[in-house]
């Protein structure tokens, strides 16, 4: 190992097999780290015609001599007809829709080996160096690509990173020229999936050029342990130059800004090209611990300091708690008991696909926690860096899931890239190694899960690991594992393993998978809808209210994850075309809550909760089912001024009615302990006239990246949402943005996320529109015919 980092080094070209730069660090003194996220040029190539693929390989010489690599990579390639994007971008989400059997996983869109003129995207970026960065190290970061990322600088080819999902990097400092430009080309190639779900395809997460002098913090090296009042820190530091250096570490503790505690290490010699590691202790008086209610940071600053000069500075951001499984009780977080109420996701939303802006992280993170949910699962591949800074500050667990259960060279560097990159982060509390994998129950999964959980001990002794298994939970792989993880468990199975094995930690990492369409009480195969009571669920799965009975009631369950927290594009079940993602989540792919959500709130979350529905617009005299979510006592019901019912309200439970349609309100008054608390109302709403718009934030940071996600709600004269309306809306964006999706939660649509029109699905659509860098206002127009338009104005603030 140290002479592979060694060649490294020297060779200035650092393969995947060495992690990254802390999640959370950003630049500091004598380290510049910025963004190159703007500015580059995007192209098809095509998978299988080199004279529709820049000529690349028709010859025969691609890799015959170094600096040759591909015809777009010559600085003075013509890529005017190239489309600018800035990225993160997926082009897949651009791509139209295909009826197919074999597209319907990765969402209807043309990828794959039927479709070779869209599966290969090329991306080209010119950028400078300046003469006053020799002698610096250059690195260039791509936190994610999918996938088979073939990369080159200046015509000299780096590497192919395969995973759509690890990060990766490479030290560019012997390509680069100063003073003049370089050109970044990459090759990437969504022919192959990795998983059976909506993936998208190219450069869908940050680009990152870090600079540092010789003597530097390791790119993944700092790693803080702070568990207890003393906080263990490592730090590798490098020297990349051909000279001895000598340094030392000083560690320092702030919270918000303020130094609690200093320590400096021993000063240490380093030979030529070598890296060394400090380990040292500090103690934080009195800590603020990390938790999910209150979720306190502080940052660590590392400063490598040389005859009094600070060659680098490295800030990580880490929470004190600890974490502990037990048994009896599941998670023990800080020495109490935290039952998982969690939520499958995968890195997919309306209007933007996988290219998600930093704050759709946190819009998605803020939906999940205001419907109760503690933990999200990253099924079934690492998170980007953002998400997990969106978890550790809003007290959000993780369980962080690598993509290749393998300990195959390549299975093992996902996993180190990923634990190296992501193990500083409070929020994260478990490693899920593998997903319903063939090889669960047999010896040979169990010595791979061995050997991945080994690596992982060596990264991270902090914590423990398991594999989301959906049999075989008595053998192989579950011997190994440190928490047992079920998929789709009933409860006799679980009994069985509690019996068996009452000293193994256990939790469910996937329940439910009932499946629901917003606003939809009937099934309707045709238009691949699902009715929206707690009725539909695969034979594997179950309503949201018996598995959660379930686990609720076995206190030695850690708690479970619902699959899943959001709709996502791709796993159309249990339909089929004409639907082109799943109906899996509790929200919808904008992120609009079906009726479950109120379900999970009422159960999960601490504030009184009454929800009604269904909606209020039938046919007169038509049977109705009313259901109401509630953790109240007990609900009267109300129908035009009439009591029609009460009933009491069992734990974990809802109450249900039938009663015959006619137009007016329902009324549902819910009391606890006697007095009445809330009261929920459903009125019949008359012909569509408005449109409201409803933006989740009125000011945004006017620095080219924050979004504002706006609610298009088509209403009555009186506000009450139309619940069938399906008008199609016209988006216009003037000022300081534009609009960089849509999209409406129904799983049938066909329309483009990135039109400047979107029908409203049962009354409602959504609108992202992305700040453009100026400080300003900028507005939204929402206009339709017949309907009284609308606009939203949002401050742009630098
Ligand atoms: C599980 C699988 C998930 C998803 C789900 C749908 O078996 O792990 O990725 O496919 O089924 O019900």
């Amino acid at each position: 190992m140290e002479l592979t980092r060694r060649i490294l080094l020297k060779g200035a070209l650092t393969t995947p097999l060495v992690g990254q730069i802390a999640a959370t660090s950003t630049s500091g003194q004598d380290r510049e780290r910025v963004r190159l996220d703007a500015g580059w040029r995007f192209h098809f190539g095509h998978a299988n015609d080199p004279s529709m693929d820049f000529g690349f390989g028709a010859n025969g010489e691609t890799f015959a001599k170094s600096g040759n690599f591909a015809d777009p990579c010559r600085s003075n390639f013509d890529d005017r007809d190239w489309t600018p994007v800035d990225v993160p971008h997926d082009w897949a989400v651009e791509l139209p829709f295909y009826e197919s059997r074999e597209l319907a996983q990765r969402g209807s869109k043309p990828l794959g080996r039927a479709h070779p003129e869209t599966s290969i995207g090329w991306y080209r970026r010119v950028f400078t160096i300046p003469n006053a960065d020799r002698g610096k190290r250059i690195v260039l970061e791509f936190d994610g690509v999918f996938r088979a990322a073939r990369v080159a600088l200046n015509g000299f080819y780096l590497a192919t990173n395969e995973s759509g999902y690890a990060p990766f990097r490479f030290d560019i400092t012997d390509f680069v020229n100063y003073d003049s430009p370089n050109t970044v080309v990459l090759r990437v190639d969504a022919t192959l999936g990795e998983g059976w779900f909506y993936e998208g395809a190219g450069i869908y997460r940050h680009v990152w050029l870090v600079k540092t002098n010789s003597l530097h913090v390791a790119h993944d090296g700092v790693y803080v342990r702070a568990t207890t009042p003393i906080v263990e820190v490592s730090t590798d530091v490098v020297n990349d130059s051909g000279r001895r250096q000598t340094c030392r570490v000083r560690s320092s503790i702030l919270e918000a800004g303020r130094v609690w505690a200093v320590t400096a290490s021993e000063v240490r010699t380093l030979d030529p090209w070598s890296m060394a590691r400090f380990d040292q202790k500090i103690e934080l008086r009195k800590p603020r611990l990390w938790s999910v209610e209150e979720p306190n940071l502080y940052q660590l600053r590392t400063g490598v300091e040389t005859h009094g000069a600070v060659t680098d500075q490295y800030m990580t951001t880490f929470g004190v708690r600890t974490i502990r499984w037990d048994a009896m009780r599941g998670l023990i977080l800080n020495d109490r008991p935290v039952k998982i109420k969690g939520a499958c996701q995968h890195q997919d939303h309306a209007g933007v696909g996988t290219a998600l802006p930093d704050r759709v992280h946190a819009f998605r993170v803020e939906r999940l926690k205001a419907m109760g949910a503690n933990a999200i699962r990253t099924a079934h591949n690492p998170p980007s860096r953002e998400f997990l800074d969106v978890c550790d500050r809003l007290g959000m667990l993780v369980v962080n899931e690598t993509r290749m259960m393998s300990s195959s060279p390549e299975g093992l560097s996902q996993i180190e890239r990923m634990i190296l990159r992501d193990r500083n982060h409070p929020s994260v509390i478990l490693w899920s190694l593998g997903n319903e994998e063939i090889e669960q129950g047999t010896d040979r999964g169990a010595r791979m899960v061995g050997t991945l959980k080994q690596r992982a001990r060596e990264l991270d002794p902090s914590r423990a690991v398991t594999v989301a298994m959906s049999a075989a939970w008595e053998r192989d792989v579950s011997a190994i594992v440190d928490v047992e993880g079920f998929n789709y468990a009933e409860a006799p199975d679980l009994d069985a393993f509690r019996s068996k094995f009452p000293a193994k930690p256990a939790i469910g990492m996937e329940t439910a998978s009932s499946y629901a369409t917003r606003g939809v009480y009937a099934n309707d195969s045709s238009r691949g809808f699902a009715s929206a009571y707690d009725v539909n669920f695969p034979a594997y799965g179950s309503s949201a209210e018996a598995w959660w009975n379930n686990y609720d009631q076995r206190p030695w369950l850690a708690g479970g994850f619902i699959w899943a927290g959001f709709d996502y594009r791709g796993e159309p079940g249990p339909f089929g075309w004409p639907c082109i993602s799943s109906q899996f989540g509790v929200l919808d792919t904008c992120g609009f809550p079906k009726d479950s959500f109120f379900y999970y709130k009422s159960w999960w979350g601490s504030d009184p909760v009454l929800h009604l529905f269904p909606h209020w617009n039938w046919t007169d005299g038509q049977m109705i089912d009313v259901w109401c979510y509630t953790n109240l006592d007990r609900v009267e019901l109300w129908l035009n001024g009439r009591s029609v019912g009460t009933g009491d309200v069992a734990k974990n439970s809802h109450l249900q009615w039938k009663l015959p349609f006619t137009p007016g309100v329902i009324e549902a008054r819910g009391f606890r302990a006697g007095r009445q608390v809330l009261t929920a109302r459903r009125e019949t709403a008359d012909a569509a006239a408005r449109i409201v718009l409803r933006p989740d934030r009125s000011r945004i940071a006017a620095d080219g990246d924050d979004v504002a996600m706006l609610a298009v709600e088509v209403q009555d004269t009186s506000g009450r949402i139309v619940p069938d309306a399906d008008h199609e809306i016209a988006l216009a964006v003037s000022g300081c943005g534009r609009l960089i999706g849509v999209g409406n939660g129904s799983p049938s649509s066909h329309e483009s996320d990135k039109g400047a029109r979107r029908r409203v699905f049962n009354g409602m659509c959504m609108a992202i529109v992305r700040s453009s860098g100026q400080a300003g206002e900028l507005t939204i127009e929402a206009s339709s015919y017949g309907l009284v338009p609308a606009s939203a104005l949002i401050v742009c603030e630098s």
